[in-house]
């Protein structure tokens, strides 16, 4: 079975069940200052989850590209991936457990959509603990099924609940279900979730809590259902494969590494898949509408991690100025589902080239510095050498690297521009989360702020935050002059200084709009909308916005707001960069 045809299945199998189709959204969120990438197929639908009406109705499927920074390390093995499609359906308010355990069931194994092996089949379910109770629900519709109890494994928070995706959110217990991709004559009668043989192919998430800023789970005012299939692992086990790489979404571009390096991938397994892997996710992220481009803060950076490790491994099969010729293969494997791949293809093969070439050459510097025993902190403020590497190489030879010593000296180094810190790459925001809720706050009073210098409504036209910075794309016809940046930064650093309480407000939407909070246009909000203002009262609020969140408390908490850029992305179309001291 080809990809297309799983891809099909099952958009069909769901809209036959009711279900209206959704496009994939950008791999970079709007407006989310909890995360780089989209993470997951839910991810565009937080409102939605959160109780606003979407337009569709209440019933979604979807195809959704995904970036995951978080399993890095496991890429390599044969089943994890930074970039990936998501197959979900959604439940928004509407049905819940018994309906979807049982499509999920009918979807994978019935001879007319994937016909799996039932008899290769295993589940988990949440075991239960203080916040939400054991899942005996999802455990009962499962057994009702025909899986043997053996089969159903009750797992902790750790393995079978999901979310939120930021910091906050919705989230709840799930229930997972694994296929055995080992010897079929060796089917072990009793499901072990250790063995990486048990592979994780679907994940039916009950999203009924909202974690709150105090780390408290709030029953949501409605209970929904989020589910994620990993189209490249159905794609292999449909097929029998016991390796993603196998299948027609990788093997192709596995092909065109073995040409280049003259090595088998039967001898260079790792370095090949890490390749395949980087490269497919950075022409992704280079093919994106959003149009990112290698850089050292936020998707960027991320996105410059990715070329790298792929041409250090490139280096150790032998290869050089390789990623383009690969990236070819790739968008001409995916140019009929994502065309954007193509129309951006002279982006995508630039940019490639140029990090990579660039990258080249410090490796090569790097590398020798290296082994000559230079400290991990010169290799970076030198040569340019990324600590991630410096730790990879370090644990390829056993040798240990003193992380204590090299973050001091980083923290001594870089006041203001903390863009190249270690965690950024692998736990993407997660440590983070107070540091963009206070830029998001900032983002609200450097909107109000404009208008006030300005003169004239501010309409924003995107907004992005990392743990670093704010982003705030508006429309406005020409140059914001020195002398408004500073009247900017001046009414903005007032703000905070005057200590205001950031508030939230729910109401209907029609009351709303009536307040003159300021919202975009269009079907993106409910019937019930929040509203956070800045101030003491709404009345008299200095900034109030149609807002999901998540904000500070007080504006007291930001520190020293400081615009470090203005400049046009577009006809029409200003960018500020700001950061907060
Ligand atoms: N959001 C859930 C996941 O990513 C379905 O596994």
């Amino acid at each position: 079975m080809q990809s297309d045809e799983i891809r099909s299945k099952f958009l069909k199998f769901f809209e036959s069940r009711g279900h209206k189709i959704i496009p994939s959204a950008s791999l970079v969120p709007e407006n989310d200052p909890s995360v780089l990438f989209t993470t997951a197929g839910m991810h565009p639908l937080v409102p939605y989850l959160m109780g606003e009406k979407h337009p569709l109705g209440k019933r979604l499927v979807n195809i959704q590209k995904c970036i995951r920074t978080g399993d890095i390390d496991e890429v390599g093995d044969y089943s994890h991936h930074t970039f990936f499609e998501m197959l979900g359906n959604w439940s928004l308010g509407d049905y819940f457990k018994k309906e979807v355990i049982e499509w999920s069931y009918e979807f994978l194994t019935s001879p007319e959509w994937l016909g799996l092996d039932k008899n290769r089949i295993a589940v988990s379910v949440f075991e239960g603990d203080p916040d939400s109770p054991f899942d005996d629900e999802a455990f009962e519709i499962w057994k009702s099924l025909g899986i043997d109890e053996k089969r159903i494994a009750r797992l902790p928070k750790k393995n079978n609940w999901w979310g939120p995706a930021g910091v906050t959110g919705p989230c709840g217990p799930d229930t997972e279900m694994f296929y055995w991709v080992g010897d079929p004559k060796k089917i072990p009668e009793t499901f072990n979730d250790d063995s990486p043989l048990w592979l994780e192919i679907w994940n039916d998430v009950f999203m009924q809590y909202d974690k709150n800023k105090d780390g408290k789970f709030e029953p949501l005012s409605q209970k929904n259902v989020d589910t994620g299939m990993g189209l490249e692992r159905t794609l292999a086990v449909v097929n029998g494969l016991d390796d993603n790489y196998k299948s027609e979404l990788f093997w192709p571009i596995i092909k065109k590494i073995e040409e280049l390096s003259g090595k088998k991938y039967e001898d260079e397994k790792k370095a090949m898949r890490i390749i395949a892997d980087h490269v497919k996710a950075s022409t992704f992220i280079l093919g994106d509408e959003k149009g990112i481009a290698p850089s050292n803060t936020g998707q960027g950076y991320v996105l410059r991690r990715l070329i790298r490790r792929a041409v250090r491994y490139g280096k150790q099969l032998g290869i050089k100025s390789f990623t383009g010729e690969i990236a070819k293969i790739i968008i001409d494997i995916y140019k009929n589902t994502y065309p954007e791949l193509s129309s951006n293809k002279d982006f995508i093969l630039k940019n490639l080239l140029e990090e990579g070439e660039k990258f080249e050459i410090t490796l090569e510097h790097g590398l020798k510095e290296f082994e000559k025993g230079v400290d991990a902190f010169t290799l970076f403020t030198t040569y340019g050498f990324p600590v991630e590497l410096t730790l990879e190489l370090a644990r390829e030879k056993s040798q240990t690297i003193d992380m204590e010593d090299f973050n001091k000296k980083m923290t001594e180094h870089q006041k203001l521009s903390q863009t190249s810190s270690a965690g950024m790459f692998k736990g993407g925001l997660a440590d983070a989360g107070e540091e963009t809720k206070k830029l998001h706050t900032a983002t609200h009073l450097l909107r109000q702020a404009l208008e006030d210098v300005l003169g004239e409504k501010i309409v924003q036209r995107g907004s992005n935050i990392t743990a670093e910075r704010l982003r705030f794309d508006f429309a406005f016809p020409r140059k914001v002059t020195d002398e408004e940046r500073k009247k900017v930064e001046d009414i903005v650093n007032e703000k905070i200084q005057m200590k205001l309480p950031m508030q939230k407000v729910v109401m209907k939407r029609e009351d709303a709009e009536k307040t003159g909070a300021e919202h975009v246009f269009g079907d993106k909000y409910g019937d019930e909308v929040s509203i956070y203002f800045v101030g003491n009262s709404l009345e008299d609020a200095y900034s109030k916005e149609f807002c999901g969140g998540p904000h500070v408390k007080n504006t007291g908490e930001l520190g020293k707001f400081k615009i470090i850029k203005e400049e046009a992305v577009a006809q029409g179309i200003r960018r500020i960069k700001a950061v907060l001291l």
